[in-house]
Formats: C-alpha cells, sequence, structure tokens
C-alpha cells in the first residue's frame, strides 16, 4: 500500500489502526476533533452503519445536518480524520462551518493537515459546494495555517460563548 496519503471512506479494513487513533486522543485528554471520533466504536459495524446513516440523513441528533466522514490513510495507518457537513444551518454558520478535521498526534507537522483538507474540498467539489465555510479558534495557529495554504479568507471573528473562544469564520471557494 505505497504512494501518498489519500482519503478512503471508513471501513472494516482500517479497524486496528482507527481505534489506536482513538486511543491515542485519548491518553492525550484531546478534544475529539472532528465529532464523530467520538462514535462509540467497541460494535465496529455498527459504527460504520452509523457512520453511513449521517451520510443520509438517518439517525441524526436535533439540529444535525447530514455529513460525511472520511479517513485520511498513509500506509496502512489512519493518521486523520474530516467531516463534510452537506449544507449549513444557523448553528454551523457561526461554529462549525462545513468541514472539521484532525491529524493524529504522532503525524501532525508533517504537511498532513494542509492534505486532509484539500483532499476534503475535492469531495466538497464533488458534491456541487462551490463556497465552504471554515470555523476555527483563533489561538488554533496550526489550523488557521491549515485553512490560509488552502486559499481561506478569513471573514469574520468573533466571541462563541458556547466554546468560550473567539472563533475565526473563513471562507474558500469561487466568491471566497
Ligand atoms: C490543526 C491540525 C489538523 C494541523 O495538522 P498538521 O498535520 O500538524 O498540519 P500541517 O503539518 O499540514 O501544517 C500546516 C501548517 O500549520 C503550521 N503548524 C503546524 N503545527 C503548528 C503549531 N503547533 N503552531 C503553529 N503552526 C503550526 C505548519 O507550520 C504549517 O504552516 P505552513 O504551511 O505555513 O508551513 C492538527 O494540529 C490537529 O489535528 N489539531 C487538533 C484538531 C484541530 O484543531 N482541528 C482543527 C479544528 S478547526
Amino acid at each position: 500500500m505505497a504512494g501518498g496519503p489519500r482519503l478512503v471512506a471508513p471501513s472494516a479494513a482500517w479497524k486496528d489502526s482507527y481505534r489506536a487513533y482513538v486511543s491515542e486522543l485519548e491518553a492525550r485528554g484531546e478534544e475529539k476533533i472532528p465529532f464523530p471520533l467520538a462514535f462509540p466504536n467497541e460494535n465496529f459495524a455498527a459504527f460504520l452503519a452509523d457512520l453511513a446513516g449521517c451520510e443520509r440523513g438517518i439517525g441524526l441528533p436535533a439540529g444535525f445536518v447530514p455529513h460525511s466522514t472520511f479517513w485520511l490513510v498513509r500506509g496502512r495507518e489512519v493518521v486523520g480524520v474530516s467531516n463534510l457537513r452537506h449544507r449549513l444551518n444557523d448553528q454551523l454558520l457561526v461554529e462549525g462551518g462545513h468541514i472539521g478535521y484532525g491529524i493524529r498526534p504522532g503525524a501532525r507537522g508533517q504537511g498532513l493537515g494542509r492534505e486532509i483538507l484539500r483532499l476534503t474540498l475535492v469531495e466538497a467539489t464533488r458534491r456541487g459546494m462551490d463556497r465552504v465555510l471554515l470555523t476555527c479558534a483563533k489561538d488554533n495557529a496550526a489550523s488557521s495555517a491549515v485553512i490560509a495554504r488552502n486559499g481561506g479568507q478569513l471573514g469574520s471573528e468573533a466571541w462563541v460563548e458556547a466554546r468560550g473562544q473567539v472563533v475565526q469564520r473563513w471562507w474558500i471557494g469561487a466568491s471566497a
């Protein structure tokens, strides 16, 4: 399985590596970003079915829009996770945006953050989204660098009470 990092749909083929990724986040006490990393996965088949349902808008909590999850894989390892919301709602417009992503702690600082966003933007374009919103805590320098490197234009910054943080809103796309 040589070659550069690529995005794949979640599947049982990556179960052990995915679980190791989640354990790495837990061992560090890190927030699970994007949020599907927090979905229970003890029953992996049920977990995969949950993710597939989210994509089709099935079983979503109130206020959630359909969303797709992708895994960034390199060699035999899952090194990143991204989540693409199919549309915005009032809440995502303030905080959340269209895309969330994270890179496995042990794989950071190698350009993979930039790559997972690039590849997820390709998926967004394939789904007809020509202007994409990303939100990012102002103090998350790595993430704002990833967004800027992918052509992000800073739209606004505002205090978001629910996060207790200043959140930046970035736009990427045709009319950004
Ligand atoms: C944000 C995150 C995805 C970045 O992933 P990464 O693989 O380390 O990023 P890259 O290696 O592609 O680096 C991208 C840029 O960020 C910069 N960067 C990386 N880590 C950094 C840090 N700790 N502080 C400042 N800049 C940093 C790099 O120098 C690079 O900038 P450049 O292109 O100008 O050289 C990763 O830190 C992560 O998973 N964080 C936790 C989840 C999260 O915050 N997700 C984003 C939510 S908005």
